[in-house]
């Protein structure tokens, strides 16, 4: 390394004299050396810093899937006309069926590998486009893959008359669950 010389000005000498500075002895830091280092080891502590904050703010707020609620307020049933009610297959998943002595809510979940069906009124039956299951407007399946019928959500009156549909709670027809409570509101 080469010495670092400083000229200053002899006022008895023409001829400016050279102080010299004591270059840093080996395994000793200059001052901009030891500048430079003190300048990047803040620098790492700093980038490690905000890493660790980015960390812990994924932590206090993760992804969150918002689903819509599996409990709604469908209306009053004297607004649903008889047959298949589509206005809730795309928001909640489900179809709210008028019959002549009542109400069932079935899913749109395909009981063969999941696709969603359409209602097909001049031919009165669940069409999945899938791999051709049917299902009657019941939910029982009439052909296709589908091993058993669709099913259907739990759907009650509640206290302002409203019908409300409780999708927490499932019925199966296959497990004679279609006979329970909940599984049919009736209504004349
Ligand atoms: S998913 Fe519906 S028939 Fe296969």
């Amino acid at each position: 390394m080469a010495d670092e010389t400083q000229e200053t000005t002899n006022p008895s000498n023409e001829e400016p004299a050279k102080t010299l500075v004591r270059s840093p002895l080996r395994g000793e830091l200059s001052r901009r050396s030891f500048f430079s280092t003190l300048a990047f080891g803040w620098a790492t502590f700093a980038a490690a810093s905000a890493g660790l904050l980015g960390a812990a703010g994924r932590f206090m707020f993760p992804n969150v899937l918002f689903e819509p609620p599996q409990e709604f307020k469908a209306g009053f049933p004297s607004e649903f006309a008889m047959g298949v009610d589509e206005r809730f297959k795309a928001t909640y998943g489900c179809w709210i069926v008028r019959e002549p002595t009542g109400f069932f809510c079935l899913s749109t979940v395909c009981t063969h590998l999941g696709c969603t069906p359409n209602w097909l009124t001049a031919d009165e039956k669940f069409k999945c486009p899938c791999h051709g299951s049917g299902f009657i407007m019941t939910g029982i399946n009439i052909e296709g893959p589908a091993p058993r019928p669709l099913e259907r959500y739990r759907i009650v009156l509640a206290e302002d008359g409203q019908i409300l549909v409780d999708k927490n709670t499932k019925y199966q027809q296959e497990k004679g669950q279609w006979e329970l409570d909940g599984s049919y509101l009736e209504y004349a």
